[in-house]
């Protein structure tokens, strides 16, 4: 695992964009991609390059990790909404995919997307945020490591650090689809971005805890192929444990 610890957002976000730059130009044409707040310094450089380096994705399918559940399609904290507008909407992507949150069958929802990525795959750059409590797409602690995409329900300290998206924590959506844990181990490089000291807890046992379901993200010392890029506020617990 390479874990780089860089001074701020925007250079982490540099560093993130780097990675996925050379993915694209080398040949990938399948991403995954992430909403949430992290990886938005990574959408802004990706953006520039596109505009002022010729950086194109016009051969590159990008799919979803995660949609919340009964938003109306357009709802601006949609997902698929997100990820255009933070997005989609300013390069030339061949395509986006994510899970259908609104199907009347969630569950055969679910499965048809995990075949859809399994069968579009495998993901060449899988980019991750991580929740608080350690979570990755919307797997919740708790999570198998070896899950599937599959409908599930947010803790409360999830819904309520989405509350700021949105009006209130109300409004937040009790479920959701999310890829599995083995879902997105699938990809063949996984590059997750953090920043802050919020996130400092959740780095230290996903990169030198144990891997155990209670921690979600520990899953990705189970993968060959990993980036880890944190800024010097969600590094702090790093020194402690050696990595
Ligand atoms: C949400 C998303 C995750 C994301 C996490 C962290 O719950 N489903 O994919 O990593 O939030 O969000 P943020 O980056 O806003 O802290």
């Amino acid at each position: 695992m390479d874990v780089i610890v860089e001074r701020d957002e925007a250079a982490c976000g540099r560093v993130v964009a780097d990675v996925f730059d050379r993915a694209v130009r080398s040949g990938a044409t399948t991403l995954g991609l992430a909403t949430g707040s992290s990886p938005l310094s990574v959408y802004r450089e990706l953006i520039r390059r596109h505009r002022e380096e010729g950086l194109s994705f016009a051969a590159v399918r990008a799919f979803l990790l995660d949609e919340y559940v009964g938003l109306p399609v357009g709802h601006p904290q949609s997902y698929a909404q997100v990820i255009r507008t933070e997005f989609a909407d300013h390069v030339d992507l061949g395509g986006v995919f994510g899970p259908d949150g609104g199907s009347s069958d969630l569950s055969s929802a679910a499965a048809a997307y995990d075949a859809l990525v399994v069968s579009s795959g495998p993901v060449d750059v899988q980019l991750l945020g991580i929740g608080a409590n350690g979570h990755i797409g919307f797997n919740e602690p708790g999570s198998p490591l070896d899950s599937r995409t599959r409908v599930t329900t947010l803790t409360s300290q999830t819904r309520q650090d989405n509350a700021r998206f949105f009006a209130g924590v109300d409004e937040v959506p009790h479920r959701v689809i999310t890829q599995g844990l083995g879902t997105i181990s699938s990809a063949r490089h996984l590059v997750l971005i953090a920043t802050g000291e919020r996130k400092a807890a959740a780095i230290a046992a996903a990169l030198g805890g144990p891997v155990t379901p209670e921690c979600p993200a520990s899953v990705l010392q189970l993968h060959p192929r990993v980036t880890v890029v944190v800024d010097e506020g969600a590094a702090v617990g790093l020194d402690r444990i050696g990595v």
